[in-house]
Formats: C-alpha cells, sequence, structure tokens
C-alpha cells in the first residue's frame, strides 16, 4: 500500500498582530485530525505552528489531491477561523479566499505540499514552514541542495545520485491554468538558473530523482494575491524533502540555509529580508518578521509518524540566526529605498496603485 504525506497549511488568525495563532485554535485543529485518525481517514496526523501559519501533517493512503483530505483541512481551517472570530484575533480567515469548497484547496488560499510514495525500509523526511514569504523562498535551498555538491555532496560520494535530478517548476504568474516546465540536472542546469533567479515568478513545485524516478520533494506554490488580485498576506509556504539513501542526506538538505538567504516578505509581505531558520512554533516580532523557516524532521512506517526532531533546534544554528538579524538589520537600514523594498510587480498588489495614480494626475509636462 502506498503512502501519502500531506502537508496544507493556512492563516486563519493570530494574536496581536501576524503573530501566531491561538492555544485554542491549535487545540481545536489538533481536535479535528484527531477524530479523522479515529474515523480511519488519516493514519496519523501532527499540528504545528510557524509565526501565524498552522500547518497540518497529514498521513494518508489516499493519494494526492484527494478531496476527502483536502475538505478535512478545509473544514478544520474554517472552525480554526471560528475559534479566532470568537477570540477577536486578528485576520481571522485570512488565507481562506473562497466562500465554498470546491473540492481541492489549491487556488483557495491554503498552501499544500504533497507526496504519495512506496515506503522504503527507513522513510525519514523533512517538513519546511515559512512564515512571511513567498513558495519562491524554497528555490535557493532546494535547487542547491539537489544540484549542487558544495552541499549535496552525495552528487560526488553517493553513485546512485550521479545522473541527478529532475526539477518541476510553475510559473506563478499564469493565474488561469498550471503552466510549468520540467528541467533535468545536470543537463538543464544554466536554463533551470534562468528560472530560479525569479523566485516571485517561477517557483519549484517538486524535485525527482532522474535515476529511480522516485519523487523527493514538493513544495506548496500559492500566490494569494493571484487569488484575491490584492494584497491579503503573503503565501508562506509549506515543503516536504525526503532525505538519506539515494536522496540527500538530511544534513545536505539544510545546508543552504546557512546562507540566510535574501527573500521577498516581511512586513506587509514588500521588504527583501534574510531567511531566519527557526525552532518549531517559534513566533514573528521585529518589523512584522524577519521571515522565518522552520523544519521537523520525522520517519514515516507503515502509516505512522515518530516525534518529530526539530532540525534547526541545534547550537550551529544559533551563528545562522544571528547572521540572519545582521543581515536583516542591513537592509532594513535603507528602509523603502531600492532593492530595500518590493519591485512594481510586487507591489501592483497594493495601495501604492493608488498613491501613483493620484500623484500622476499631479505631474505637469514641462513646456520646453
Ligand atoms: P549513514 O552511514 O548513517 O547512512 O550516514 C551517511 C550519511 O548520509 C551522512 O551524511
Ligand atoms: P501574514 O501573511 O503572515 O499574515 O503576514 C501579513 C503581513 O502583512 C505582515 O505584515
Ligand atoms: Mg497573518
Ligand atoms: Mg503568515
Amino acid at each position: 500500500m502506498k503512502t501519502t504525506i500531506s502537508v496544507i497549511k493556512a492563516d486563519t488568525g493570530s494574536v496581536g498582530g501576524h503573530n501566531r495563532p491561538s492555544n485554542a485554535m491549535l487545540a481545536k485543529a489538533q481536535e479535528q485530525v484527531d477524530m479523522a485518525v479515529q474515523k480511519g481517514l488519516l493514519s496519523d496526523a501532527r499540528i504545528t505552528f510557524t509565526g501565524d501559519d498552522i500547518a497540518l501533517l497529514m498521513i494518508h493512503g489516499k493519494g494526492v489531491d484527494n478531496p476527502d483530505i483536502h475538505k478535512l483541512a478545509w473544514d478544520t481551517f474554517v472552525a480554526t477561523t471560528a475559534i479566532a472570530k470568537s477570540q477577536g484575533l486578528y485576520g481571522a480567515g485570512q488565507d481562506l479566499l473562497k466562500d465554498a469548497f470546491s473540492g481541492n484547496v489549491r487556488g483557495m488560499g491554503p498552501g499544500s505540499a504533497e507526496i504519495e510514495l512506496e515506503e522504503r525500509p527507513a522513510e525519514p523526511f523533512v517538513v519546511f514552514a515559512a512564515d512571511k514569504c513567498g513558495p519562491g523562498v524554497f528555490n535557493y535551498p532546494l535547487f542547491e541542495a539537489f544540484a549542487n555538491p558544495y552541499h549535496n555532496a552525495g552528487l560526488l560520494l553517493a553513485p546512485e545520485m550521479k545522473d541527478g535530478f529532475t526539477f518541476t517548476i510553475m510559473d506563478v504568474n499564469n493565474v488561469d491554468a498550471d503552466r510549468v516546465i520540467t528541467l533535468k540536472v545536470p543537463s538543464d542546469y544554466y536554463d533551470i538558473c534562468t528560472l530560479l533567479r525569479d523566485p516571485n515568478h517561477y517557483v519549484i513545485e517538486s524535485v525527482t530523482e532522474n535515476a529511480s524516478g522516485l519523487q523527493a520533494a514538493a513544495s506548496s506554490t500559492s500566490r494569494l494575491h493571484n487569488i484575491s488580485g490584492k494584497y491579503v498576506g503573503k503565501d508562506d509556504p509549506v515543503a516536504i524533502v525526503r532525505t538519506q539513501k539515494t536522496f540527500p542526506s538530511t544534513g545536505e538538505i539544510l545546508s543552504p540555509w546557512a546562507l540566510a538567504h535574501f527573500t521577498l516578505g516581511d512586513n506587509r509581505g514588500s521588504h527583501h529580508v534574510a531567511v531566519m531558520p527557526v525552532k518549531q512554533n517559534s513566533i514573528i516580532s521585529f518589523f512584522d518578521g524577519p521571515t522565518i523557516v522552520s523544519a521537523a524532521g520525522y520517519c514515516v512506517h507503515e502509516g505512522k509518524l515518530t516525534e518529530a526532531v526539530d532540525l534547526f533546534d541545534q547550537p550551529f544554528w544559533d551563528l545562522i540566526r544571528t547572521k540572519a538579524s545582521e543581515k536583516t538589520l542591513s537592509i532594513r537600514a535603507q528602509g523603502f529605498y531600492g532593492p530595500a523594498m518590493a519591485g512594481m510587480d510586487e507591489l501592483e498588489y497594493t495601495g501604492v496603485v493608488q498613491n501613483l495614480k493620484r500623484l500622476g494626475e499631479k505631474f505637469v509636462i514641462r513646456q520646453k
């Protein structure tokens, strides 16, 4: 029997601004998935939060894009929204952008990453969850971890990996339908770089191993402003990455996060800051940020999860957190000028458009 790992996340309201869901919301989410385990819809589940986003990790045998699983997630987020409203929380129901569920959470606000797999004798995997950024935040660390021997030493040291990996990349600006391209390393290396350099437009959706055809990674790709036509909050993506044996080791998958790379997100989703790798259940603070990412390692066996290992809760990452703070402070010192703030393509969804329109009417053409 095949096992499916589904991670579906949403912001349905938070305490003290865009900060963290309330304990009552988390308890409600836990109760919903526990009921689904009792009924046999799920074989196991976990609830976590990263900043103001709740992530449901669900294990089942129903495959990806299953309407029952997606409905469970939607109904859970409707239930946590009701709690958020009853507590007067900020942004209650923020990521639920459609009124009625229609079979799949994709295109409705919540982000989803799913992999269906034949369990290996040992099946280690990592769930990444990010807050205050777009799904392109995974472009750099996923590409480097799978394609670059600087991080993935297994490309040189483990013969099974020498054929490289295939990346499915989505054009997230194409709103009418999924527009995707499939490219391989090593042969298409530069073409992949050409796309991934623009992480607000082209986003890694999945990674597959060339030698075995097995899927190694999946990432959510939803862009909330494309669904609602205006800025309603940031996408705050999730990703699942299988590790070890013919895939990169867990440490190789974590390695690129040590850069604390710059990404678009943070306050009002409109600022470039450095991503900070954080412990599970971390909150948001400075300048509605910084952009954070958590990483939980698990093994799954016959549909049952182990406890999580909190992969960024290790002294090494304290240094990286300091580095991320320093990088963020460095670009924040530039305020709204130039590259510190988002480019016009992203700001189009914000109030800056009205401001420019109003000012546009006051511009005059100087007569020669
Ligand atoms: P093992 O020998 O335990 O598989 O560890 C090797 C490894 O993947 C370390 O990166
Ligand atoms: P979230 O997308 O995490 O709700 O953040 C929205 C925001 O604008 C923070 O300033
Ligand atoms: Mg929010
Ligand atoms: Mg969020």
